[in-house]
């Protein structure tokens, strides 16, 4: 059977998530960067069933949602450096790697037996709605089968998932695209563990610079293995034009694209479009996606690493 989709800005919907919730069960929820699958974050058996759902790896922690300051501190250590970062960018696309609380509600299983947690409160009146009304934390890894390409859309969740979780919450297309910036608090520096949808410029003039995390450290953040993010068709990047049977997803003014990012070459709006783009082109038949070049700076960074991934060699996630 695959999942009901009702309006996230529905009371009713909202109650009937929650109860779902308390019941151990999996809701996708709307967020302004992607579609999470989440779950009663204090339930280890609706935790196991993400990690199911999506043939996640089991090392591969997830971040834990909050409706804001209060519920985080139940969580982790908030410490200055911490709160001015929640002060400058929360409600938003910004993750927070910090001390886990030994005391704190979310499971073991959703840290992955790490002492530390991710935690992030999102900027959409859905997935608020959903965190005030079930009241509590809440997992949410982006709601697609692991390795797949994440969902920006209700649509593209029943597609992957639908018919292995309890509801779908329909909050209209993401507005930002990309998953969120990871940063990590917990070493001797800030380090950025994933560029997102809040650009490390942004993030550096608040806090300064940002550390690449330790390549031979411990597992900085386990999620970024090399293939991820992957469609089906094969990808070839900083592409000038489409070779023959290949379609061509642009950016500016490329010519002869098949799908462009953003003809204006607005970067926000490439990063809003992405996901969706590389789903369409996906159902082409093209021997191989060509993707036009894409500046590496703002949020290029995000969705140059996540062309990166898409574009490994299968087979090592
Ligand atoms: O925008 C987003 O972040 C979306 C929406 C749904 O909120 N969620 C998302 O979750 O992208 P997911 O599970 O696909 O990615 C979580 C990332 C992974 O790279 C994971 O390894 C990292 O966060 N992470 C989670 N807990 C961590 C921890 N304790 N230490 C280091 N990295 C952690
Ligand atoms: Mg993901």
């Amino acid at each position: 059977m695959t999942a009901a989709i009702l309006p996230a800005d529905d009371t009713n919907a909202l109650e009937r998530a929650a109860q779902i919730l308390r019941e151990g069960g999996l809701v996708a929820m709307p967020t302004e960067t992607v579609y999470g699958l989440a779950a009663d974050a204090a339930n280890g058996r609706a935790v196991a069933r993400i990690y199911e759902a999506k043939g996640r790896p089991r090392f591969n922690p997830l971040i834990a949602h909050v409706s804001g300051l209060d519920m985080a501190r139940t969580c982790a250590e908030i410490g200055p450096l911490a709160g001015t970062c929640i002060a400058a960018f929360w409600p938003g696309p910004l993750t927070l790697v910090l001390p886990r609380r030994a005391d704190g509600p979310v499971s073991d299983l959703a840290s992955a037996g790490l002492d530390t947690i991710a935690l992030r409160q999102p900027d959409h009146p859905g997935a608020l709605g959903l965190l005030t009304t079930f009241v509590g934390p809440l997992v949410a890894p982006s709601a697609n089968p692991s390795g797949g390409v994440s969902p920006t859309t209700a649509a593209h969740v029943a597609e992957g998932l639908g018919d292995k979780i309890d509801l779908i919450l329909d909050g209209g297309p993401c507005r930002v695209g990309l998953e969120s910036t990871v940063i990590s608090l917990v070493g001797p520096k800030p380090a950025l563990l994933r560029p997102g949808g809040i650009a490390r410029k942004t993030i550096e003039a608040v806090i300064g610079p940002l550390a690449r995390p330790a390549p031979d450290g411990p597992v900085a953040s386990p999620g970024m293995l090399a293939s991820h993010y992957a469609p089906r068709t094969p990808l070839r990047l900083n592409a000038s034009s489409a070779r023959p049977g290949e379609a061509f997803l642009g950016f500016g003014n490329t010519p002869r694209a098949t799908l462009n990012l953003s003809r204006k070459g607005d970067l926000a709006e490439a990063a809003a479009n992405l996901f969706a783009h590389l789903r369409t082109l996906d159902r082409t038949g093209a021997v191989r996606i060509a993707v036009a070049p894409i500046p590496v700076e703002g949020l290029g960074e995000a969705i140059n690493d996540r062309l990166e991934r898409a574009a490994a060699p299968r087979g090592l996630a």
